[in-house]
């Protein structure tokens, strides 16, 4: 584990939902993209127990968990402050089936064979032992169970700017990028098969050019690019289930 960023993490949790939503509110169309692929991913697979890893103030544990009432949902974060955001969070949407704890993705408190689902949204790319995270996920989940998980993409914008630009780009915290190829080598060495696979955020111009004045368009190009382009996109959304 890094203490820089859980020391990163909780000093930003009061201000996350305000600061994360900063180009012009495409954010918001990324982010309603993103549920609707892990809806997507989820929806005929079993989620009975359901673990979410690196929750945060819950962008995605409040809308999931309101959709799945029948689930039991466990969020775990390394950030005692996130928790108690998300915490918050939840009691004022009265949602009651998730319950959090502190822990550490690479040594997760959890029994073998414990949940049905896993998932994690930017999480990976923090961290350095991520081999042991996909481990971990692989221990706690039952066979058959099912990771979804989003991995930012090493051709995607993001990482070329970064690439190109290193000082104007520069991270607070550690930020690891992958290919597909990797990605597919790391989740079959730790006994995953992958099942489904899409892009997210494929592209750049409008966010930066038009910003929200064209969020239809915006949106409808997306889901159109990002059906073919998928190894260049900001984030690769993978959905894999476990075969060892
Ligand atoms: C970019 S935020 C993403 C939060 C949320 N998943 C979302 O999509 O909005 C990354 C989160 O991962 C958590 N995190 C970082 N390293 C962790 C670790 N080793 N174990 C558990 N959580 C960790 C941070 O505290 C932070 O809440």
């Amino acid at each position: 584990m890094e203490k820089n960023v859980e020391k990163f993490y909780s000093e930003l949790a009061a201000d996350y939902d305000k600061v994360r939503t900063y180009t012009w509110g495409i954010d918001t169309f990324i982010d309603e993209m993103q549920r609707k692929i892990i809806f997507d991913f989820a929806r005929k697979v079993k989620r009975d127990d359901v673990l979410e890893l690196g929750c945060g103030t819950g962008r995605i544990t409040a809308p999931f968990a309101f959709s799945n009432r029948n689930s039991k949902i466990t969020a775990v974060d390394i950030s005692k402050n996130m928790l108690q955001q998300l915490g918050k969070k939840l009691k004022s949407l009265k949602i009651k089936n998730v319950s959090l704890k502190q822990g550490d993705v690479t040594k997760l408190p959890f029994k073998n064979e414990s949940f049905d689902l896993v998932y994690s949204m930017r999480v990976i790319w923090h961290i350095k032992e991520y081999e042991k995270m996909i481990s971990e996920i692989n221990r706690v989940l039952k066979k058959g169970g099912t990771v979804v998980l989003d991995f930012p993409g090493k051709y995607g914008h993001w990482s070329i700017l970064h690439a190109l630009f290193p000082a104007r780009t520069k991270f607070k915290v550690p930020v690891y990028f992958f290919s597909y190829r990797e990605v597919r080598s790391l989740l079959r060495k730790h006994g995953f098969k992958i099942k489904e696979s899409r892009g997210l955020h494929t592209f750049l111009w409008p966010t930066s050019i038009l910003g929200n004045r064209i969020p239809k368009l915006y949106k409808w190009i997306e889901s159109f690019v990002s059906l073919f382009s998928f190894r260049f996109s900001k984030y690769m959304m993978i959905k894999a289930v476990k075969v060892k």
